[in-house]
């Protein structure tokens, strides 16, 4: 299934798709990388790989219209199935997202609907939870909610802080997020009236 992945940034997540996209078995392929920053540091994971990257960079579109015109005419001319985004962060309008309605995926640094937004992490230690972890959902147009794909639970340990934490909740990020896409490629997970129902999952 052909798949784009949109990022920001370091592109840590994108890194971990792109290895697990390398098993011919695997159910997505990446098509396409898509950065609206030109620095991101992850384009060169995307280069690395041999993958198609491009830059629509938002601050060169008068309008946020005209950005995603420009990202939806990038993932129309490669043929893109799903959307994953992995640390992108531009907030996409109510039309974009629903036109990829249940076909673009987010993940999220956080046991949802527990910690939207940043900061996860400080904001988990400041709540003291003992249990924090990330998430996989479908994109909605409220931003960090949407029905849940999978999730992974991550210990907060008692000398955590919010760089420690993160780094353990990254690595668990890195296998959850190639899981997630598998289950939405192979159409295992589907959305049925806003939960995802995963087949074969015995209750
Ligand atoms: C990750 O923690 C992800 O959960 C959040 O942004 C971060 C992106 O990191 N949405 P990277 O760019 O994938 O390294």
């Amino acid at each position: 299934v052909r798949t784009a992945v949109l990022i920001s940034g370091r592109g840590s997540n994108l890194s971990a798709l792109l290895a697990a996209a390398r098993d011919p078995a695997y159910p997505a392929e990446v098509a396409l990388v898509l950065s609206n920053r030109p620095e991101a540091a992850g384009l060169r994971f995307a280069a690395a790989a041999g993958v198609p990257a491009i830059v629509i960079d938002h601050r060169r579109y008068p309008t946020k219209a005209d950005f995603e015109a420009d990202i939806q005419a990038a993932l129309d001319s490669a043929k893109v199935e799903i959307v994953c985004l992995a640390g992108f962060m531009r907030l996409l309008s109510d039309s974009f997202v629903a036109r990829w309605r249940d076909r673009m995926i987010n993940i999220h640094p956080s046991l949802l609907p527990a910690f939207r937004g940043l900061d996860t992490h400080q904001r988990a230690l400041e709540a003291g939870v003992r249990i924090h972890g990330a998430t996989v959902h479908f994109v909605r147009p409220e931003v960090d909610s949407g029905p849940i794909i999978a999730q992974v639970a991550v210990p907060v340990l008692s000398g955590d802080d919010a760089e420690t934490l993160a780094a353990r909740v990254l690595a668990a990020e890195h296998r959850l997020y190639p899981q997630a896409l598998a289950l939405v490629a192979r159409k295992v997970a589907r959305v049925v009236g806003e939960r995802v129902l995963v087949d074969a999952e015995a209750p």
